[in-house]
């Protein structure tokens, strides 16, 4: 069963019912200023950081789910009746209803009683403040006579005060109003040089600033009195709970159209100038005028929209595949490219899943999540880069977590998560092979934000590799830490305290339990920053070397002796006959063994180290990607690990927390069944790599959507495994790894359009049964037309290049000045 459908040509999402099973939603806004939307024009707004600079307010855990938003309501000033076009809050049955979730909009529009009202709302790039665009059409043969009330819930700007600390924001909310702009200052008179502001582009015939007396005593967003009433209140907040709302008189003819814009935006003052006249306590509003009147101007909102479609078509054209499956298409070339834009920006910390108080950038998650990005803003990524590794600590090690405000390490949180340096060199890698921009290794960054521990980002690298050298365990195998990849395998955690958390609270030392997924991801990096050593050119002189120096290549070397040495502890205390083991705990007892009584298989391991490339040559990889085959996948998707545990372990932590099926015990954890499509094109097995693709990609679900239940344009964290009631279910959608590794996966791996430091490979890794496929890929400033085609069931690659038959899988950067590069591939 679906809830809307796809509209490709328009690159939207159109959902055709306002009941969705969840809401779904969007962001707007890929910059600075971000807004989170849903289906129904629920969701909130910040700037930046969603919990240090929240302008709107929402209320987690709220029945129903989905309330609090961006709310327009229409009344019918004959009638007295009032609705609201978005559906939620009154819930009216609409006549018609599409909701249209694009490229950083939304447009919500429906009917009713012959009243149409459409409404846009985006972010206009380089700006912080948002549209709302609302058009209302009377399709009635009479002339209607309606108010137009718009309205948000100020947020006293710390989200996780203003849930809390009620006794003080009760009496701190303050606002200005004028020009019809009503003007959030809360803060502002002592330490904040910022504010908000809601502007409406008509006149007003009324406004409201105080939350109660627009709503009415006992009364909720779904009857507000002033609709009732059809009157605002004129009312001016002073503490309490400061909102916006304004009444616009609305007289339509029989057929005609009108346009209100409303602007919310957040804006900041320089400390010196921020009252008006100085000596005042009035918000100096000079240099914010400019930018409402642009923006109240329905053709400045027009040409914004304009500019966002072209900016999304040019990120999006940087890699367009035609395949001859509609969902591999669609996901690559529109929503899982969108998808991890969004990762990129929020990470972890604000959807409808995520409350934006509590989790910051990941250190681990960025730089994963630069996986997916890296190509469409290789700037961005850059900084993301340097700012990820000033939270690195002088041990090598890292803060678990920072605050993109900021920017500094979350000091609640810590560290001790022992794959976290890892995943920075992967990150880097993968910037340095998209960009070939070298001078990146170059730049001083401080440890721990540190002002005077500068040191090129390279030497950061190696402190990463070290760190896990001087952290081995009793079988030479990397020490878990707190906890690798999965935070929920807590082996030196041991809690038996109720509602103590398990990735912060006091750990054991931990000199015995062992992760062999950290020894998958060390050989991987470890071979990264090899390849990196060699090339990087020698830091004096300008020029790249040919052949790296001998101090660099004795580096290399030293580095790829590591790796070796790892995967031999791999193949030796690793590997349990049939698959990778997963782990030790702290009694040196197996994890993820045959010999476990339940957890006696996982999925990272057999994902990681085969991705990783350890096993290819001895059958291991193969082995233990047939057992994932046998034992962890489903009709669903790939589970975590099996059999799930029926109780809790303290030995083990989280992970046997959860109930059987669901997250990390042994729930459809997406983020890691890409491990396993590279690892199926690593040993040059198509048909299964793109089974398991297409088990989780989000339009292929889209027909079972009341399974399901997220949204069919992104990814979830989680989908319900087999041992759950609800076998299917998705959870936690848009902030997940799961995005930048599909990406990656299907891009990279499967499509196997790779990009290296010699040029982009091209080594596809497509089911038998596909003739061919199209992509363009755009590639350090040249565009490349690739045409496979397949000749043979293999994966053997035979290419021509500009019509010049060429040896191996690497396209060469063409000649200075060329852009446009054909490539015929034959598969046989
Ligand atoms: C969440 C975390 C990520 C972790 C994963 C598995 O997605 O954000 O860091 O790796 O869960 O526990
Ligand atoms: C919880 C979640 C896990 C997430 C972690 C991050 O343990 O189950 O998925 O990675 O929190 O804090």
């Amino acid at each position: 069963m679906k809830f809307g459908y796809f509209d490709d040509q328009r690159r939207e999402y159109v959902i055709t019912q306002p009941d969705t099973p969840l809401p779904w939603i969007n962001y707007l806004g890929c910059q600075a200023y971000f807004g989170i939307i849903s289906n129904t024009a629920g969701g909130y707004s910040f700037y930046r950081d969603a919990r240090l600079r929240r302008l709107t307010r929402y209320r987690y855990n709220n029945v129903p789910f989905d309330l609090g938003g961006r709310y327009i309501y229409l009344r019918d000033n004959q009638s007295n009746q009032f609705w609201s076009p978005s559906w939620q809050p009154t819930r009216h049955q609409l006549e018609r209803y599409e909701c249209r979730h694009g490229m950083g909009y939304s447009i919500i529009g429906s009917e009713y009683q012959g009243v149409e009202a459409r409404t846009r709302y985006l972010v206009p790039l380089d700006e912080n403040l948002e549209i709302w665009q609302l058009t209302v059409t009377n399709h009635r043969p009479a002339p209607a006579k309606l108010s137009v009330f718009s309205s948000v819930e100020f947020c006293l700007w710390d989200a996780q005060d203003d849930s809390a600390n009620f006794q003080r924001n009760f009496s701190t909310g303050q606002v200005e109003i004028e020009d019809e702009v009503i003007y959030h200052k809360t803060e502002y008179r002592e330490r904040r040089d910022h504010f908000a502001y809601f502007a409406c582009s008509a006149k007003i015939a009324g406004f409201d600033t105080q939350r109660e007396p627009f709503l009415g005593p006992y009364r909720g967003w779904d009857s507000p009195l002033a609709l009732e009433r059809g009157e605002s209140a004129n009312s001016v907040a002073h503490g309490w709970a400061p909102i916006a709302s304004h009444h616009v008189k609305l007289d339509l003819k029989p057929g005609e159209s009108k346009q209100i814009v409303f602007v919310l935006g957040y804006h900041e003052n320089p400390k010196e100038q921020k009252f008006d006249p100085p000596d005042s306590q009035t918000v100096n509003k000079k240099s914010v005028k400019a930018v409402i009147a642009k923006y109240r101007n329905p053709a400045s909102a027009d040409a914004a929209f304009e500019q966002l479609r072209q900016y999304w078509d040019s990120l999006l054209r940087i890699c367009q595949v035609e395949t001859p499956c509609v969902h591999t298409n669609r996901m690559v070339n529109i929503w899982n490219a969108y998808q991890c834009m969004a990762t990129f920006n929020i990470s972890r910390s604000a959807s409808f899943y995520e409350s934006g108080i509590g989790r910051g950038l990941g250190f681990r998650d960025s730089n994963q999540d630069l996986l997916g990005f890296v190509h469409m803003v290789p700037s961005r990524a850059r900084e993301r880069i340097l700012d990820i590794a000033a939270t690195q600590l002088p041990s090598g090690g890292a803060y678990h977590q920072y605050q993109p405000l900021t920017k500094r390490g979350n000091n609640d949180i810590g560290g001790n998560f022992n794959d976290d340096p890892h995943w920075l060199i992967l990150g880097v890698a993968a910037y340095l092979k998209e960009t070939g921009d070298w001078s990146i290794l170059e730049e001083p960054v401080p440890y721990d934000n540190e002002p005077g521990s500068e040191q090129p980002l390279y030497e950061h690298l190696q402190r990463s590799f070290q760190y896990t050298l001087a952290r081995l365990g009793p079988h030479g195998l990397p020490l878990i830490g707190r906890a690798d990849w999965n935070d929920c395998l807590n082996l030196n955690c041991f809690s038996d305290t109720p509602g103590q958390s398990f990735q912060t609270t006091t750990n054991k030392e931990g000199k015995v339990a062992e992760s062999v997924f950290i020894a998958g991801l060390f050989c991987l990096a470890g071979r990264e920053l090899a390849e990196i050593t060699c090339r990087r050119p020698c830091p004096d002189g300008k020029e790249k070397l040919q052949s790296p120096c001998s101090s660099a290549a004795k580096l290399a070397n030293g580095y790829l002796a590591e790796v070796a040495r790892m995967e031999e502890a791999i193949c030796q205390h690793g590997w349990d006959g049939e698959w990778f083991l997963r782990a030790y705990d702290d009694f040196g007892g197996k994890v993820g063994s045959k010999e476990c009584e339940e957890g006696k298989i996982f999925i990272e391991t057999q994902g990681f180290c085969t991705l990783a490339g350890a096993g290819l040559d001895n059958g291991m990889a193969r082995k233990a990607l047939a057992s994932v085959r046998q034992l962890l996948a489903t009709e669903h998707g790939i589970v975590l690990q099996q059999p799930a545990y029926s109780r809790y372990y303290l030995e083990l932590g989280e992970i046997s927390s959860y109930p059987p099926g669901y997250k990390e015990n042994a729930g459809i954890f997406c983020h890691n069944n890409p491990w396993v499509m590279i690892g199926e094109a690593r040993v040059g097995n198509g048909d299964s790599a793109f089974d398991y693709y297409s088990l989780i990609n989000p339009s292929k679900r889209e027909e079972i959507s009341e399974i399901h239940r997220c949204e069919p344009y992104v990814y979830a964290q989680m989908i319900a495994g087999k041992d759950a009631p609800t076998y299917g279910e998705a959870k936690n959608s848009w902030l997940t790894g799961t995005a930048a590794w599909n990406y990656f996966a299907i891009t990279q791996w499967i499509l196997g359009i790779r990009t290296s430091y010699d040029g982009l490979e091209i080594a596809p890794v497509v089911p038998k049964s596909w003739k061919g496929f199209k992509a363009t890929r755009k590639f350090r400033g040249v565009t490349y037309h690739v045409d496979v085609e397949r000749v043979g069931p293999g994966n053997n690659v035979a290419l021509t290049v500009d019509g010049v038959v060429t040896a191996g899988d690497v396209v060469a950067p063409p000649p200075e000045g060329v852009r446009q590069v054909a490539v015929k591939v034959t598969l046989s």
